[in-house]
């Protein structure tokens, strides 16, 4: 299969074509991403010299270059992945997750269905089903209720996908993951985060009372999920891709201060993020029903495969986490650690 992967420089994207040229699962494809502060090519080096694959830099929002980009690669289907991700970003900036994420995948679903491909798919979030009350897990059909730009703007995009099956017949599957960890993920969400600052032995932000609970998913079970959906997905379908290891922020943190070797005393209770989700929790049932696919790797093991690749990686965090980054950082957390100084430890 001939793919364009959008977003393919980023955590996962990097990981999906990694996945699939080392199993031989695409015969070529075209890698289109901004490199924004979050794609990097360093990611890729494994497959750089690879003749299957190509980089094109450039940004979803433009139409005219998608164009160019499918009349030079006729690409039989799109894995979009490109997207501002970061939900603590889309609340001190939700202009570029507007775009990106809603219009972006607007240009692509539209030079999708001006050229008829064989498969559109829109990878998404569990997000967008916004907190999920216990003991419920939200399947496909869980109403939509996102509380941040960012779910809100993923929200928007699935059912724009959802209505050029519905209205122009084209193949759309929609994919709704849990949290994702793993190498290469850049270090300002949760896992990647503490995992670095605990290397470093500088405190660890945990918001509110860190007894949210996310899902998490390794990258690799995600990406593998994707691959068969891509292959075997029903048109006009959505599917949940859930890690089935519910943990609170509290829980993780202190697993990555165990496997770091590092105390307690680094974890820093933070003023918590504004429309901050509770829980997370999703069903997978349709997606290993319908593709046989499970979760293969188990979270302790994944996190110490995890937590050994940041040690070893120590120049990569330190390369993503100088310029842009760092003013990122002072940006969210210079306001958060004031604010630390006034309340004390709680
Ligand atoms: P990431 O931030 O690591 O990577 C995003 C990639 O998209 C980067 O390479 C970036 O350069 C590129 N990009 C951003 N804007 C672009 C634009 N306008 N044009 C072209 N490229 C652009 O994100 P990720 O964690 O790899 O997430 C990938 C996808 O998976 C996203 O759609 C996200 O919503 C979804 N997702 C992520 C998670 C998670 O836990 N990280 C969970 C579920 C779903
Ligand atoms: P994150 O990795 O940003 O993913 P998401 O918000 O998409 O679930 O955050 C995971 C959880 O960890 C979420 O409940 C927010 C919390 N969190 C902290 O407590 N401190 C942090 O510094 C970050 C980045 C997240």
């Amino acid at each position: 299969m001939r793919l364009l992967v959008t977003g393919g420089a980023g955590f996962i994207g990097s990981a999906f074509i990694r996945l699939l040229l080392g199993t031989n699962r695409a015969t070529s494809i075209l890698n289109l991403d901004k490199l924004t502060y979050s794609g990097n090519l360093e990611n890729l080096e494994a497959v750089a010299g690879d003749p299957r694959y190509q980089f094109v830099r450039g940004d979803v929002c433009d139409a005219a270059l998608v164009d160019r980009v499918l009349d030079e690669f006729p690409a039989e289907a799109i894995v979009h992945f490109a997207a501002e991700s970061h939900v603590d970003r889309s609340i001190l900036s939700p202009q570029p997750v507007f775009d990106t994420n809603l219009r972006g995948t607007f240009t692509l679903l539209e030079a999708a269905r001006e050229r008829r491909l064989g498969r559109f798919v829109q990878v998404s979030t569990d997000e967008v089903y916004g907190s999920v009350p216990e003991p419920l897990a939200a399947d496909e059909g869980f109403p939509l209720r996102p509380s941040s730009p960012y779910s809100a703007a993923k929200a928007g995009a699935d059912l724009l996908a959802l209505s050029y099956f519905a209205t122009y017949r084209l193949p759309v599957v929609v994919t709704r993951a849990s949290n994702n960890y793993g190498p290469y993920q850049f270090p300002e969400k949760l896992i990647p985060l503490m995992i670095s600052n605990a290397l470093e032995s500088r405190p660890l932000p945990v918001y509110g009372d860190g007894l949210q609970v996310r899902d998490w998913l390794h990258v690799e079970d995600h990406c593998r999920a994707v691959a068969a959906l891509l292959e075997r997905g029903r048109d006009g379908e959505i599917y949940n891709i859930g890690g089935s290891r519910s943990l609170a922020n509290l829980e993780v943190v202190r697993k990555i201060l165990r496997a770091t070797g590092r105390s307690e005393e680094l974890i820093q209770f933070v003023t918590d993020r504004p429309g901050h989700d509770r829980r997370y929790a999703l069903a997978s049932d349709k997606t290993v029903r319908e593709t046989g696919w499970a979760p293969q790797v188990g979270f302790e093991e994944g996190l110490s495969r995890t937590v050994d690749w940041y040690r070893q990686n120590a120049g990569w965090v330190e390369r993503v986490k100088s310029g842009e980054y760092q003013s990122y950082y002072e940006r969210n957390y210079g306001d958060r650690d004031l604010e630390l100084k006034r309340l004390g430890r709680r």
